[in-house]
């Protein structure tokens, strides 16, 4: 049984043939209304989430299917004690497909490994976001017309920020990819995605404390919020939250044509006299995501027949 656990569970071409499937879903979407007719997704969300469970709901409404599911963890028997896996296997009874969030890394996997039918990963930990590097490929290739030859810049919390892994992961498979990160001391990429992925891939990335400083290098800025979900002690999250607050005056020295992304949500990090700018990404990013699910979601239920 096909999942996506994790972005490199699909190959560039499979990677491309979703962007082609999700750009016709863009231009027909009447032709894709029946689709999913009688099939049902189960959104499973033992975290918060507004953009990816409501755009993966909203894929499966536009595809023809119904969706069940549950938002918060206390919602459902989790709270009783109920296991990850049994919780899957229950849930293959009665739908055709799973999106799961879950704040512990790997419980996606392990849920794929016991269910019957595909599973998504909607987000695991500090670990994983897949779907939000698909919406994220999507908008770069709206943007850019290709997924080769910029220079990207990751900036504030590139420690936890699980988008930023696994953006870092399916871009390492492009040519011409060069990065700037952009992050406090205390929040720097972990070593395993330096040395695992970018030292392995022959990347090109330099280091810095600088928005300022990366500014006038990038094709793309990809902005993130300081995850404080996952912080062991408030006082660090309070003294760090802030680090990065981009305002106009910081684009004077950007390119004209920079591509400013943010997986969302928003909270300091982009000033919202920001959002009317042209530059600004961060929304077609929103509706890029239901493309790409919708697009997913058919891969993977035509692979499980
Ligand atoms: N980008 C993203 O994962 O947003 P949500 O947490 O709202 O799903």
């Amino acid at each position: 049984m096909r999942s996506l656990i994790d972005i490199l569970d699909f190959t560039v071409e499979e990677i491309d043939e979703l962007i082609k499937v999700a750009m016709d879903i863009i231009k027909n979407p009447d032709d894709y209304a029946e689709k999913c007719k009688r099939k049902k997704l189960a959104t499973l969300f033992f975290e918060p989430s507004t953009r990816t469970r409501l755009s993966f709901e909203a894929a499966m409404m536009e595809l023809g299917g119904n969706v069940i599911g549950f938002s918060a963890a206390n919602n459902s028997s989790a709270s009783k004690g109920e296991s990850v896996a049994d919780t899957a296997k229950t849930i293959s009874c009665y739908a055709d497909i799973i999106a799961m969030r879950h704040p512990k890394e790997g419980a996606p996997l392990v849920a794929s490994k016991a269910a019957s039918i595909p599973v998504i990963n909607a987000g695991d930990g500090g670990h994983n976001h897949p779907t939000q590097t698909l919406a994220d490929l999507l908008t770069i290739y709206r943007e850019k017309g290709s997924l080769n030859n910029f220079t990207i810049g990751f900036c504030g919390d590139l420690k936890f920020g699980r988008t930023v892994h696994s953006l870092i992961n399916a871009l390492s498979r492009y040519t011409g990819i060069r990065v700037v990160l952009i992050s406090p001391k205390e929040l720097m990429l972990p070593s395993y995605v330096k040395t695992d992925v970018l030292d392995k891939k022959n990347i090109p990335y330099e280091e810095t404390t600088s928005l300022e400083d990366a500014m006038p290098k990038l094709d793309i800025l990809y902005m993130t919020r300081v995850q404080q979900e996952r912080f062991f002690n408030e006082e660090d999250y309070l003294r760090l939250k802030d680090s990065y607050i981009l305002e106009p005056k910081k684009l004077d020295n950007a390119k004209k044509d920079l591509c400013i992304m943010h997986p969302l949500p928003r909270v300091n990090e982009i000033s919202v006299s920001i959002d009317n700018d042209p530059r600004a990404c961060y929304f077609k990013q929103v509706l890029n995501g239901k493309y790409m699910r919708m697009a997913l979601i058919l891969k993977l239920l035509e692979e499980a027949k």
